[in-house]
């Protein structure tokens, strides 16, 4: 396969959530150029069946290699668990990078302590995060909590109001205070404070920005695939729905 390293990083998810990644991307290779489609229009992904997941995201790919992205970044925990093996398998050869729950370092800052992890509810289904789960129990108790609802209210803007006070509340009622909490949705990352507010400021909340962040860069220094420059590089938003506000929205998640 004849990829360019001066062709843009395509990032995924199926709306907002995603820029919570492409943030952590931006600052790890701000020369590299973004192309971030969010799939708006079928958003949230959290309530769907895994097979339209898989099509979706596969048609995600198919966007990218026609705008000549060298790479594609599946910035959604609920597509990584469905689709990301499946799609690597299907186009070997092309960089497929994906998020994962940042179970592991949750689990090995407390072990023998209490990890909470949010996702949507068809991400805490997939096989991928249950055996994530089940690989770290015996370091401490991960409680899985599906999260119905909190993608739909943080993709409308929702972000730290008394909506998206109200359904904390509503998900995290009747909870032992956990000793930290794993962001298991790209979303999760926008609505952090309003997290921290309800748990206190001493329970760490754990994401995979980070970590896919770097692994990227490693997959594209070691496939030849890095741009070399000084400047700073560019970021094209696609959303398959969404105006002029979501535009904005979106610029404001990855200032
Ligand atoms: N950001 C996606 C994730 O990480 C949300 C999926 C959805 O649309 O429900 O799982």
């Amino acid at each position: 396969m004849n990829l360019d390293p001066k062709a843009p990083i395509g990032v995924f998810d199926s709306g907002l959530g995603g820029i919570s990644v492409l943030k952590r991307l931006v600052e790890q290779m701000p020369e590299e150029d973004y192309i971030f489609f969010g799939d708006r229009k079928n958003a949230p992904y959290g309530n769907k069946q895994a097979k339209e997941v898989l099509r979706l995201t596969e048609q995600a790919y198919e966007l990218f290699r026609e705008r000549g992205c060298k790479a594609m970044v599946i910035a959604c925990n609920t597509a990584t668990g469905v689709a990301a093996d499946a799609l690597r398998s299907r186009h070997s050869g092309f960089p497929i990078l994906a998020i994962e729950p940042a179970v592991k370092p949750a689990a090995e800052a407390f072990p023998g302590g209490k990890i909470l992890l949010m996702a949507t509810p068809l991400a805490m289904k997939t096989e991928r995060i249950r055996s994530l789960a089940r690989r770290f129990q015996k370091r401490a108790e991960i409680q899985l909590l599906p999260c119905p609802g909190l993608v739909e209210l943080i993709e409308t803007g929702h972000l730290s109001d008394e909506a998206l006070k109200a359904k904390l509340k509503e998900l995290f009622w009747g909870l032992e205070t956990p000793d930290g909490v794993v962001l298991g949705c790209t979303h999760f990352p926008h609505v952090a404070p309003a997290i921290r507010e309800y748990f206190g400021e001493n329970v760490p909340l754990f994401d995979g920005g980070e970590g896919v962040a770097r692994h990227t860069e490693t997959v594209l220094k070691n496939a030849g695939l890095k741009k070399e420059s000084n400047e700073k590089g560019t970021v094209e938003f696609i959303f398959s729905k969404g105006d002029e506000k979501t535009l904005s929205l979106a610029k404001k998640l990855l200032s």
